[in-house]
C-alpha cells in the first residue's frame, strides 16, 4: 500500500474543507511545478487560532497533508502554528511515500502564508516573525 490509512482517511474525508468569510488570515501558496494550489483560512483570537478552514486544488496527498495540517493548529497558539513542520505533519499521517513529501510543504507553507497575512493586517511586518514564504520547488 504505497498511502497509510490516515492519508486515505484525510483524502477521502478531508477535515475542515470551506472558506472562513471574515478570516483573520489568509494564506495562498503554489507549486508552479505540479500546478497545485492551496489556500488557508484562519480565525484568530487572542493568539489563538479558533478556526481554520481550507481549500485544494491539487493531489490527494496536498488534500490529506492540509486537512491535517487544519487539524494540528486549531485551537492552538500562533507560536506552535509556526512551529508546525512538513515533516509533523507526515508524521501525524503515519508517513508519505518520498515523491510526496512536497506536497506537506505546500501544508507548511501555507499556513504560514495565512500567518503572515494575519501580521500584516494588524500592520505588523511579518517577515521577523513568520519568515519569508516560500514555494515549494520539489
Ligand atoms: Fe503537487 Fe502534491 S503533487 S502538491
Amino acid at each position: 500500500m504505497l498511502y497509510s490509512d490516515k492519508v486515505m482517511d484525510h483524502f477521502s474525508n478531508p477535515r475542515n474543507v470551506g472558506e472562513i468569510e471574515d478570516a483573520d488570515g489568509v494564506g495562498e501558496i503554489g507549486n508552479a511545478k505540479c500546478g497545485d494550489i492551496m489556500k488557508m483560512y484562519l480565525k484568530i483570537d487572542n493568539n489563538i487560532i479558533t478556526d481554520a478552514k481550507f481549500k485544494t486544488f491539487g493531489c490527494g496527498a496536498a488534500v490529506a497533508t492540509s486537512s491535517m495540517a487544519t487539524e494540528l493548529i486549531k485551537g492552538k497558539s500562533i507560536d506552535d502554528a509556526l512551529k508546525l513542520t512538513n515533516q509533523a505533519v507526515v508524521e501525524a499521517l503515519d508517513g508519505l511515500p518520498a515523491v510526496k513529501i512536497h506536497c506537506s510543504v505546500l501544508a507548511e507553507q501555507a499556513v504560514r502564508s495565512a500567518l503572515s497575512d494575519y501580521y500584516t493586517k494588524q500592520g505588523i511586518d511579518p517577515i521577523p516573525i513568520v519568515g519569508e514564504i516560500k514555494e515549494p520547488e520539489e
